[in-house]
């Protein structure tokens, strides 16, 4: 692995960003330089790394001079406009954004899915949707155990997911509500606190959301399985931190709940979190700041014929964002 790396982030200011940043600094990466961007906002701000300060630049086409990989997580605008800058100036780029994941010349890489998809790569790596994370790690090995044919599945999905943004108007909203206040909105279209929204992201004219749709087709593209079909509401719930995903799954082979525990136990980054008799399952609170994802409440789908009902839940700023792109960043570094 190379141990000279120049290492830019693009929105090192926002949730994703500063995550990244933690990421990096906690797996120890190869970084010799790290390059701060963010908006004219942000320019002259600090951000800590390795016990020392660096200094967030303004983000310009003319940043990547030098930089070997670019994490970007500044939304798909900010991706299209200057990620080709990026790629221009020898960089490889690990977007975080959806604007390249379904392009046939970039990969969608879950490392502990489809590692070897990385050096397929002509500059652009993209990192798939939160949920489609968390819901493929879990996924993934029930797949390799007993082949998935289709999904039924409802998100759990916390505020942080709409960025730093989402925290800032859940926290307001709860405080608003405590001095008996009426709730203002800035984020959502509704109010946020104490309540659940099934909407996230835009609707599109078959009655789905863009966030459900990316379930479906990121999964295909990850688990190499263009068959393979999907029906999710996404929900967006008052939760400050890491998403949850209830699924029903059905599989081409005879499951059985023990050999489902094995592939999970088996499989890297995912835990069974699975004693209902101690009432343990996946938790949200539990898994904000965990790298790992778990899965619990696994059972036997009663309306399935080869069908596993199962909970799965993981921080989605780390295994559904920064910690996926810093591991993809790991793969580039070996080629
Ligand atoms: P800034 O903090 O300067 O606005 P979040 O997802 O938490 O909302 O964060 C978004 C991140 O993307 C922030 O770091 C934000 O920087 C950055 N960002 C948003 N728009 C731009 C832009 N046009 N150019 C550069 N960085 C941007």
């Amino acid at each position: 692995m190379r141990e000279d790396l120049h290492i830019a982030i693009v929105g090192a200011t926002g949730a994703v960003g500063v995550e990244m940043l933690k990421t990096l600094e906690k797996r120890n990466f190869p970084a010799a330089k790290i390059t701060p961007l963010a908006s004219a906002r942000s320019a002259g701000k600090t951000l800590p790394f390795r016990g020392k300060d660096l200094t967030v630049q303004e983000l310009t086409p003319e940043s990547f001079e030098g930089v070997d990989i670019a994490l970007f997580s500044a939304g798909g605008g900010t991706s299209s406009e200057f990620a080709p800058a990026a790629v221009e100036a020898g960089a490889v780029v690990v977007d975080n954004s959806s604007a390249f994941r379904m392009d046939d010349s970039v990969p969608l890489v879950v490392p502990e899915i489809n590692a070897a998809a990385v050096a397929e790569n002509s500059g652009i790596i993209a990192n798939p949707n939160c949920s489609t994370i968390v819901t493929v790690m879990a996924l993934y090995p029930l797949h390799r155990a007993f082949g998935v044919k289709r999904i039924f599945a409802s998100t759990y999905q916390a505020v942080s997911g709409s960025g730093a943004m989402g925290i800032v108007e859940l926290e307001r909203q709860v405080g608003e509500i405590a001095a008996g206040q009426s709730p203002t909105r800035d984020v959502y279209p509704h109010q946020i606190a104490f309540n659940v929204l099934p909407h996230v992201d835009v609707f599109l004219d078959d009655g789905y959301t863009k966030e459900e749709m990316k379930m479906v087709h990121e999964s295909r593209k990850i688990m190499g399985l263009p068959e393979f079909r999907a029906s999710v509401t996404c929900v967006r719930v008052p939760v400050y931190r890491a998403h949850s995903v209830a699924v029903s799954a059905e599989f081409e082979r005879t499951v059985s709940v023990e050999a489902a525990r094995e592939a999970i136990i088996a499989a890297p980054g995912i835990d069974l979190n699975d004693e209902v008799a101690n009432n343990g399952y996946p938790l949200p609170l539990e898994l904000a700041g965990r790298d790992n994802c778990q899965v619990g409440r696994i059972r036997k789908d009663c309306a399935f014929d080869n069908g596993l009902s199962f909970w799965v839940a993981g921080d989605q700023l780390l295994k559904g964002a920064a910690l996926n792109a810093v591991q993809i960043a790991e793969e580039v570094a070996k080629l």
